[in-house]
């Protein structure tokens, strides 16, 4: 995790990391087979959840750090001219070249950081001499590794940003109180994530409830770690904010997951 900026090797007790070690033969195909999935599924569910988005990003600005970004659907709806720097955590190689270009199209000079590698020179990637620089840093957010000094040398921030990536780092909460960490105080967590439906007195509620249940294994499996039966909410709220605002989107017509999982998104302000 993002706590110690000393520790280049992997937890060894962690056998998730192990198994998510990136470069492996495992995670190659993996990564390959999510970004082609995603290729398809990434702008149906940006179009789908664009009035949500818009009305939850147009408040990021700042420094900003974005985990997960993909290919970068979520930076359109920031508040791009109040944002002064912008980081990006994404350990899919594939990603990358969308994610420079939608980069430069929103005006960043983008840098691209590889794990444990030196930079690769701002003038073969980006528009050199912009102002606002965008860094992409080819790492985890949940893995030790040199690429967390950087993280913290471009922190604290003014904005973290996480759109359906809780679901599929190893440990939620682990990673919860490392944007906590993150972030300056007064500074703001935007998310939003799809969990665990809880049983209630409705047919309906508990058909999802034990769905979740019984295709979680393979759904974790065939989609790139994604947890769908994770009380990623409660997560969110068993930490001490200043103030949480959380809504749920309710079901979205035509968008499969939300028949599969309720969808929240919100706001928690650091102290
Ligand atoms: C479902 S996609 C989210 C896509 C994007 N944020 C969006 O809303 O379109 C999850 C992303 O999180 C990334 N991810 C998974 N574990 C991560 C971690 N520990 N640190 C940073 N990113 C991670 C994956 O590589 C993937 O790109």
């Amino acid at each position: 995790m993002v706590n110690s900026p000393k520790s280049t090797k992997r937890s060894e007790k962690d056998p998730e990391a192990e198994k998510n070690d990136i470069g492996s033969f495992v995670r190659k195909y993996s990564d390959k087979s999510f970004n082609l999935a995603w290729e398809f599924l990434g702008p149906r569910l940006d179009t789908k959840l664009a009035p949500f988005k818009k009305n939850l990003l147009k408040d990021v600005k700042g420094n900003v750090l974005e985990i997960g970004p993909t290919y970068g659907t979520a930076m359109k709806y920031f508040n791009i001219p109040e944002v002064t720097k912008y980081t990006c955590i994404e350990p899919n190689n594939y990603f990358y070249e969308g994610l420079k270009k939608e980069g430069m199209k929103n005006g960043f000079s983008v840098s691209f950081i590889k794990n444990d590698s030196p930079p690769v020179p701002e003038a073969q990637l980006g528009l050199k001499g912009e102002i606002k620089n965008m860094m992409i840093l080819n790492g985890s957010i949940s893995t030790e590794s040199e690429i967390q000094k950087t993280i913290m040398e471009n922190g604290p921030y003014d904005s973290i940003v996480s759109m359906f990536v809780l679901c599929s780092v190893n440990n939620e909460k682990e990673t919860i109180k490392a944007i906590k960490k993150l972030l300056k105080p007064g500074g703001k967590f935007f998310f939003m994530e799809h969990v665990a439906q809880k049983r209630t007195d409705m047919l309906k509620d508990n058909a999802v409830h034990y769905f979740q249940r019984i295709v979680s294994p393979l759904w974790n499996t065939l989609l790139g770690n994604c947890h769908i039966h994770r009380h990623t909410d409660v997560s969110i709220n068993s930490f001490r904010w200043k103030s949480v605002k959380m809504d749920k989107t309710g079901i979205v017509k035509g968008l499969g997951v939300s028949y599969l999982a309720p969808i929240v998104y919100g706001v928690a302000e650091n102290n």
